[in-house]
């Protein structure tokens, strides 16, 4: 490409810091080859999918060759029954990431604003800069969303405010009563993207009541996804509510066929198999608290967490130890860019890799 045509970028992207994905598996093994690999590093879910979803998953052979369902209809009628809502409140996405670009593209531009949190999901400020918009932060309190401020950041150019609730990667929530009061405050014209990607994983009391803030606000957008609690991030699937004139503005710039045909059968699947949802959420309570416990029992200091995973620091520097226990096979994840300078992430796994990270990580010390 001619540099030219390299200086017509635009605005906002040539200064973008790139997502940075925790390390896969494949990385590690070629780059350190360590007998045993746990990997702790990107949210996942250590139980694995659904079982009905594998099920579902190996009687696909014979339909590969067909395009998927390009409005994805049955998973809408799905979600739609699982939600309470209609099905023109839906929106799939390749990943709920998709739904956060598709709001930021259909309403952020190079002469708007929009307000997040400092240490935010990092996806926030990239789409915002990727769409020329401008990035306004607004500092936490006790690593948790200053939601009572977030009215008085607001421009008349705001567009969108993210809030993600559990947000990653502090793990930190915000209540539904303070969320309905920011909801209050802030004018109809700014579109509030709730991220719900731990909704699943919260155990604390007056969380986010979805339906309540549906009927009562039509500029919100709640996103959920499947890579979570469900554990199919790697077919890349999830979801938006909104009102039914939102998401007929922000579906007419999805692309068809946006999710595959896996994915979306899988999902209709794994939503409601409570079952595995209960048992993937009852491991997350007692092998977060025993973490946590055990984390603080070293020395560390933890930051509680609502979702499936804890962030810590302590008498270490973050990138070495990232790299000792990596060669080692632990992968974690450094959130220095996240501005939360020292501080190591951790995914809750099973209990045999939870022991496996903490004796390693505890002789490291
Ligand atoms: C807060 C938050 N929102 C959204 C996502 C993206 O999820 P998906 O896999 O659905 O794109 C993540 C992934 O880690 C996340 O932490």
């Amino acid at each position: 490409m001619n540099d030219s045509l390299i200086s017509f970028v635009n605005s906002g992207i040539e200064n973008l810091q790139p997502y940075e994905p925790g390390r896969s598996i494949e990385e590690v093994v070629a780059d350190y080859n360590p007998e045993k690999i746990v990997k702790l590093a990107s949210n996942e879910n250590p139980l694995g999918p659904s079982p009905k979803a594998k099920k579902i998953l190996e009687s696909l052979n014979e339909s590969l060759s067909l395009y998927p369902s390009s409005d994805a209809t049955s998973l809408k009628t799905k979600i739609a029954k699982f939600e309470s809502v209609n099905n023109n409140q839906i929106i799939i996405g390749n990943g709920s990431n998709e739904v956060l670009e598709l709001a930021a593209r259909a309403f952020l531009n190079n002469s708007s604003s929009a307000v997040m949190s400092k240490h935010a999901f990092a996806v926030y400020k990239i789409l915002t800069q990727a769409c020329g918009s401008k990035v306004i932060e607004v500092p936490m309190i006790n690593w948790t969303h200053n939601l009572q401020q977030f009215n008085d950041y607001c421009e008349d150019k705001t567009r969108i405010i993210f809030v993600a609730n559990p947000n990653n990667p502090t793990g930190t929530f915000n209540s539904h009563s303070d969320f309905r009061d920011m909801m209050l405050e802030i004018p109809q014209s700014i579109l509030v993207v709730l991220d719900l990607a731990y909704y699943e994983y919260v155990e604390a009391e007056d969380y986010i009541r979805t339906n309540e803030l549906l009927d009562e606000f039509d500029n919100i957008l709640i996103t959920k996804t499947f890579s979570k609690i469900q554990g199919l991030a790697s077919l890349r699937i999830g979801y938006g509510i909104g009102s039914k004139e939102l998401c007929s503005v922000i579906n007419k710039i999805r692309q068809p066929f946006n999710v595959n045909q896996l994915a979306q059968l899988a999902a209709i699947e794994a939503i409601d198999d409570i079952d595995h949802i209960k048992q993937s959420r009852d491991l997350n309570s007692i092998e977060r608290d025993r973490m946590m416990a055990a984390l603080e029992s070293v020395g560390m200091e933890c930051i509680k967490s609502q979702g499936n995973f804890i962030s810590f620091k302590g008498d270490f520097n973050s990138e070495e130890m990232f790299l000792s226990l990596m060669k080692l096979g632990v992968i974690v994840r450094p959130i220095d860019n996240y501005e939360m300078l020292g501080y190591l992430r951790m995914t809750i796994g099973t209990p045999e890799e939870n022991d496996y990270f903490f004796n390693h990580f505890k002789k490291l010390l």
